[in-house]
C-alpha cells in the first residue's frame, strides 16, 4: 500500500491544519479507506509512517470508531444501531433479522462479498429509531422487516436506499433555524 504523490500533497494540506501531530489522523485514515475500501494494519502502519506516529496510536482510533473498517468489507456495509433508544424500537429484533435473512452474524461478512453487518453505537437519529445506516452513508430510519427486505433487495440490484428527509421539529422555525 502506498499513497500517490498527490495524495501525500493532500495529506501535508491536512496536516498544516492541525498544530498537534496526532490531530489529522482522522482525516488521513478517511482519506486512505476512501481509497483502498479498507484501513487493514497494513495500511494502518502507511499511515502511521506517512504522520510519523505510532501505530498504536492509529490502531487506537480505527479500532473505536465503527466508521473506519479495520479490515475487508463487503461492498454494502448495514450498520445497525443498538443503543438505548433503537433497542428499545427492536433493534435487536432487527439486526437478528438481517443476520438470518443474510446467513451471517455481525462482524462477519457474506460469502459474495456483496454484505457485511456491523453492530453499532448511537448514530445520533435516536427519534428514527430503530435504524441503521449503510456504508458510512444513507441512514435508513424507522426500519421494520418489510422495510429490512425492500433495502436489501435494492442493494443487490446495486440500488442504494433512498436518503430519507427528516422532518424539522415543530417548535424550529424552519426560516431562521431558532428555537421560537
Ligand atoms: Fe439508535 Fe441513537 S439509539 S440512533
Amino acid at each position: 500500500y502506498e499513497f500517490s504523490k498527490e495524495e501525500l500533497a493532500e495529506i501535508e494540506k491536512i496536516k498544516a491544519k492541525y498544530p498537534d501531530k496526532k490531530s489529522p489522523v482522522m482525516p488521513v485514515l478517511w482519506l486512505a479507506q476512501e481509497k483502498f475500501g479498507h484501513v487493514e494494519p497494513e495500511v494502518q502502519h502507511l499511515v502511521a509512517k506517512t504522520l510519523d506516529l505510532p501505530a498504536a496510536h492509529v490502531y487506537g482510533v480505527v479500532s473505536f470508531y465503527t466508521q473506519y473498517y479495520g479490515k475487508k468489507m463487503g461492498k454494502y456495509v448495514i450498520d445497525v444501531c443498538t443503543t438505548t433508544s433503537c433497542q428499545l424500537c427492536g433493534g435487536y429484533d432487527i439486526l437478528h433479522y438481517i443476520e438470518d435473512k443474510l446467513g451471517i452474524k455481525a462482524g462477519e461478512t457474506t460469502e459474495d462479498g456483496l454484505f457485511s453487518i456491523q453492530m453499532v453505537e448511537c448514530l445520533g437519529a435516536c427519534g428514527y429509531a430503530p435504524m441503521m445506516q449503510i456504508s458510512n452513508g444513507v441512514y435508513c430510519n424507522h426500519l421494520t422487516k418489510e422495510k429490512v427486505d425492500a433495502i436489501i433487495d435494492g442493494l443487490r440490484e446495486g440500488k442504494m436506499p433512498e436518503f430519507e428527509s427528516i422532518p424539522m421539529p415543530q417548535h424550529l422555525d424552519e426560516s431562521t433555524n431558532k428555537i421560537g
